[in-house]
């Protein structure tokens, strides 16, 4: 009979799932970089790039005090919300809505992380991993920070919409 899965194993391939989705995101920002339309939009896709690369880090770290190499696990779901984002490029090139499109799936990406990182920072708590509790939190805080920011930047999308009307 197959050894019962625990808590562990479901903390382990969480992390392997948001390892994955975060590399991917570090790709994907660029090209959401070069498509955006206003300045401030590529800017803050600029910096969450550069905040990427440290979130990327500290899952490193968490897999290490885990005792377990960094690596990945396909995850559809990012795949799923960063294709329906490329589709926003090509569709909406050119016109008036492609930032708050952009910005739309940024913000669902935003959103996929806040729900894994609060899930991995309260099994981390709960397997006593405290270290990698507070690195998950860190990493938390950053997602949390950026969805705000980019509300900001859809309320400003939407007033410069309304002026060019
Ligand atoms: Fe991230
Ligand atoms: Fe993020």
């Amino acid at each position: 009979m197959a050894k019962q899965k625990t808590l562990e194993d479901l903390f382990h391939d969480t992390l392997k799932d948001i390892y994955y989705a975060e590399r991917k995101i570090l790709k994907t920002l660029p090209k959401m970089k070069r498509a955006a339309q206003s300045d401030a939009l590529k800017q803050a896709f600029d910096k969450h790039h550069t905040e990427t690369e440290g979130q990327i880090e500290r899952l490193q770290k968490v897999f290490e005090i885990i005792g377990k190499p960094a690596r990945g696990k396909t995850c559809d779901a990012i795949e799923g919300i960063v294709s329906e984002g490329e589709e926003i490029i090509e569709e909406f090139k050119d016109s008036p809505a492609l930032d708050a499109g952009l910005i739309s799936s940024a913000q669902a990406v935003e959103h996929y992380e806040i729900t894994r990182y609060g899930t991995l920072k309260r099994w981390a708590e709960e397997l006593g991993y405290d270290d990698a509790a507070q690195l998950l939190d860190a990493t938390l805080q950053e997602e949390s920070t950026t969805d705000e920011n980019l509300t900001a930047l859809a309320d400003q999308d939407s007033k410069q919409r309304a002026k060019a009307a």
